[in-house]
């Protein structure tokens, strides 16, 4: 098809708001996936992202489409992932498309992350195209979310179409008006290729899988490339659309999506944002807007048996080759022995990959609380950026410390605006600003240290407004701050995975609070065990978990039921997660009892 009858689209929207409905409705009603084909929720495929509701991983998909006029057209869905972790990626898939759908859920309205990623697509002047979707529920008012987009984005909603993805309502106007207002591609077709990628994954058997978008000019099977950023050449040993499955192509051209194959050994080496060139004929400059995409969230994972540390790194290998963000190396703890310190986008991103270790991979693991990266300045001025607690310079070492901030936005009805105020006080927060979206719903703006929001926070919101309040948060800069490293000491001996940093006002309260929490969750031994907080040599909070004794054991259990009972008990316990730490055995809630302070 000729470049004026393609169209590159994605789809905004806040998590539950029906975006992958709405994609699954795009695909049928076009044709592209046959009804009797047709899973649920085609463009997430990933089992984890099923089961959890959300997407993760962005793909795409190639549509072909008769219009009014009688033309065939050719429409490239590009999804996105809905996850404030992987923003950027969201970023170089708007990069690659010339309009977007905001799909908001017409019961329900604005939410943060919906606001953010239509600055992203203003950012790149994409066409914005605004759909009221689940216009089938009886609560819905389309009309109050109009005016609420309105107010909010300023984006003109006259054209905006009402529709549900379930019913199917609206989605035929939905695509004509794609074709109607999403600009075609620019005909760039003679100039020297560059292609940008906006997703990849590793294939066991062809190498990583590279889904782009040709940019300028083009290529053809057999083509040797390059991948500007990373440097490397590769040649094209497939090239083909994703309809929404894999098909084989000779050649794409300016305007088009599709994927190649070059046994490329991993994801690093072809990662998103990265530009695609001729070896031949390359371009001079790459696509703007590159960056290698860092960690800001850390943890130790051990190994609960010391004889799976190969399988951990084993498993870590393999995960690596599939996500270039996944950051990792061997780490010595003294009390828990041989592990990994690892590096993530995110909460989220952590939590996935914990997840995935324990689930495909079958490995039981420790997983310590998560740190930040601080930027730490010496007394002979060096800079030293410290992702783990235990390993921050003594005080008299010691300039300063810095730590990254983040500007944080919460989009809440407002009778919740009170107790997140409280909430963003509590966490060293510095109040913004605060706008009325529409009556009843407010947006409220703080600058907090990052650590204190990969905590609890978004729990905590959650909790505090019902569900109802949303976020989004955005790293800002580094700033100095009074901070020390606080020190847990289990029977007398200094757990260096338990070591937390922590703002100097706050250490005798967190102090306090560590180690009443360690008692509860710290099971009796046969003899007491003394806990201790401690700032340098001085210890701020004591308590101790009493010793097991037998008498009251013999007074509680009597008989053969109770037995039978006590057994059971046994074995479950047997099966929780623990950690010997010197004689003394941690279960794995204790490393992330820091989360879980009042
Ligand atoms: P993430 O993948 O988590 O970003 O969510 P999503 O935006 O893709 O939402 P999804 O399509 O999974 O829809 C969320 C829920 O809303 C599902 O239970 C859908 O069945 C339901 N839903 C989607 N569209 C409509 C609609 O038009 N009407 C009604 N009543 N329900 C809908």
């Amino acid at each position: 098809v000729p470049v004026s009858r393609i169209r590159n689209f994605s789809i905004i929207a806040h998590i539950d708001h029906g975006k992958s409905t709405l994609a699954d409705r795009l695909l049928q009603e076009t044709g592209t996936v046959a009804d009797r084909d047709m899973k649920d929720q085609f463009l997430d495929s990933m089992e984890l992202e099923r089961e959890r509701g959300i997407t993760i991983k962005l793909q795409a998909a190639r549509m072909s489409y008769r219009a009014a006029d009688g033309q065939d057209y050719v429409l490239n869905l590009i999804d996105t992932p809905g996850h404030v972790d992987f923003s950027y990626e969201v970023s170089r898939s708007l990069a690659a498309c010339e309009g977007a759908l905001l799909v908001v859920d017409a019961s329900q309205g604005v939410e943060a992350q919906t606001l953010a990623n239509v600055y992203l697509a203003l950012e790149h002047d994409l066409e914005i195209i605004p759909v009221l979707n689940k216009i089938d529920l009886p609560g819905a008012e389309p009309d109050r979310v109009i005016q609420e987009i309105e107010e909010v984005v300023g984006l003109d909603c006259s054209n905006a179409i009402f529709a549900s993805a379930k019913t199917g309502v609206g989605v035929p106007e939905i695509l004509a008006a794609i074709v109607q207002q999403v600009p075609p591609p620019a005909d760039t077709v003679q100039d020297p290729l560059r292609a940008l990628i906006f997703d990849s994954y590793y294939d066991l058997y062809r190498g990583v899988v590279v889904y782009f978008r040709v940019m300028d000019g083009s290529l053809r099977k057999g083509d040797r490339v390059k991948l500007m950023a990373s440097g490397k050449e590769y040649e094209l040993d497939e090239l083909g659309v994703l309809s929404p499955t894999q098909v084989q192509v000779e050649e794409l051209h300016a305007g088009e999506v599709g994927y190649f194959a070059a046994a490329i050994k991993a994801v690093t080496d072809a990662r998103v944002g990265d530009t695609i060139t001729q070896v031949k004929q390359p371009a001079a400059e790459p696509l703007p807007g590159y960056v290698e995409a860092k960690p800001m969230v850390f943890c130790g994972m051990f190994p609960t048996d010391a004889d799976q540390f190969p399988d951990l790194r084993d498993a870590l290998e393999r995960l690596k080759l599939n996500d270039a963000a996944l950051q990792f190396e061997p780490e010595t703890s003294s009390a828990m022995g041989f592990g990994f310190r690892c590096g993530f986008l995110g909460l989220l991103h952590m939590e996935i990959v914990q997840e995935r270790l324990e689930r495909e991979y079958d490995l039981d693991l420790i997983i310590t609380a998560p740190s930040v990266i601080y930027r730490v300045t010496t007394i002979k001025g060096e800079v030293v950026m410290i992702d783990n607690p235990s390993a921050l310079p003594d005080p008299q070492q010691r300039e300063k410390i810095e730590e990254p901030y983040v500007r944080v936005e919460m989009i809440t009805p407002e009778e919740f605006v009170g107790t997140l105020m409280e909430l963003g006080q509590s966490r060293r927060g510095e109040f913004r600003d605060m706008k009325y979206l529409t009556p009843g719903r407010t947006t409220l703006i703080y600058e907090l240290p990052l650590a204190e929001v990969v905590t609890d926070f978004f729990d905590q919101m959650k909790s505090r407004s019902r569900g109802y309040a949303s976020m989004e948060y955005q790293l800002i800069e580094y700033r100095e701050n009074t901070l020390v490293k606080l020190d847990i000491l289990i029977n007398g001996d200094p757990v260096d995975s338990l070591a937390a940093i922590v703002h100097r006002d706050k250490a005798y309260y967190t102090g306090r609070a560590l180690v009443s929490k360690l008692k509860e969750l710290i099971p009796r031994h046969q003899f007491k065990i003394p806990l201790q907080a401690a700032i340098g040599t001085k210890v701020i909070a004591s308590e101790s978990i009493p010793a097991l004794r037998k008498d009251v054991l013999a007074k509680c259990y009597g008989g053969d039921i109770s037995r039978k009972r006590k057994l059971l008990e046994k074995q479950k316990a047997g099966k929780k997660r623990m950690k010997s730490v010197g004689r003394v055995d941690v279960p794995q809630e204790a490393f992330m009892a820091v989360l879980r302070l009042k």
